[in-house]
């Protein structure tokens, strides 16, 4: 029988789709590490609906959340060794799109939305493109804000020698060294831990990411920083895609299109809707960084601009900068 969500142990994938029940269909099993209910869950969940509804359950897209199959560190070997036929991990755990963890290089969700849906974003996808790879879209997860165990972090000093957890990218790493901070590369799923075990201060992340994942029980002062954004590059096997149908791969594509279109004004709206009831719980105290603070992490973070110019180019940034303008 099919198997649910909650119920696959670590790294069992229903392979044998016949016994699962779906002789005849075409199976696509979607493999992430944050939890369902995150602008990342909902929308690998909205594709399954859309592609099971446009092909009246022909072809059908089981979603493994929360790191079941594949931790962060594991899943693009999945994906290329089609292990699974889709993942949508961060920009910064692909070299190729890091780039979009430059500090302020996003000025909004409109901007953000003309990167992601415009010829910027078709670029950048281009990037990612390989011998094993088909990229299929750029989705969001909003804006990042910062969060320590013990203290608000405000001016540039306040993060000397704090241990930050970061996501496995070179461009962030840059940018605590900087602060003078001590980056922790880690994955998404052992983070709650390395909270809980104090080997790292602080951290990094959207407010959906922390509140599905309760670090508010740990960390209880965020500021408002919005300096970098958490989006994704939805993946595919290109094996797997090169042997689909033309009017198979054309419905995926429009699914896919739709499914971006909703992810985008999804994720603004959980991120703003989970700070709410994250202000309301009391768990947390809150510091908004004003322009002036801001200009600050911009002054001390402008190193890894000219990092990034000398290693992706400064047309790809320019391009990316003028989007939507
Ligand atoms: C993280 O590692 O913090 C994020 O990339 C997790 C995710 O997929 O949103």
């Amino acid at each position: 029988l099919l198997l649910f969500q909650s119920d696959v142990a670590k790294n069992e994938i229903p392979f044998d789709d016949e016994q699962a029940g779906l002789k005849n269909q075409l199976v696509i099993h979607f493999s992430h590490v944050v939890a369902e209910n995150t602008p990342k869950g909902l929308a690998a969940q909205k594709f399954a609906d859309i592609v099971e509804q446009k092909t009246e359950g022909r072809i059908k897209v089981l979603v493994y959340p929360n790191s079941v199959l594949f931790s962060d560190s594991e899943e693009l070997n999945a994906v290329q060794a089609g292990e699974v036929q889709m993942i949508a991990p961060s920009f910064s755990k692909l070299g190729q799109l890091e780039l979009l963890d430059l500090p302020f290089l996003f000025r909004d969700d409109d901007h953000l939305r003309s990167v992601f849906t415009g010829p910027a974003g078709k670029n950048l996808l281009n990037r990612v493109q390989s011998q094993d790879l088909k990229p299929l879209a750029l989705w969001s997860n909003g804006f990042k804000q910062v969060t320590h165990r013990e203290k608000h972090l405000v001016a540039p000093n306040d993060f000397k020698n704090e241990r930050m957890r970061i996501q496995p990218s070179s461009l962030i790493e840059q940018q605590y060294e900087l602060l003078g901070a001590k980056p922790v590369p880690l994955s998404f799923n052992d983070v709650y831990q390395s909270l809980e075990s104090q080997q790292i201060d602080g951290q990094e992340n959207t407010v959906s990411n922390f509140y599905s994942k309760r670090f508010y029980k740990l960390q209880k002062f965020m500021t408002i920083s919005n300096h970098g954004i958490l989006g994704y590059a939805v993946l595919m096997n290109m094996a797997f895609w090169e042997k689909l149908s033309s009017d198979d791969q054309a419905i995926l594509l429009a699914a896919m299109e739709e499914t971006t279109k909703w992810n985008i004004e999804q994720a603004k709206k959980m991120n703003e809707i989970q700070l709410e009831k994250l202000k309301t719980s009391g768990e947390v105290t809150f510091y908004e960084l004003s322009g002036a603070e801001k200009e600050k992490w911009r002054k001390a973070l402008k190193g890894v601009y000219s990092k990034a110019e000398q290693d992706y180019g400064s047309e790809i940034i320019k391009e990316i900068r003028n989007a939507g303008k």
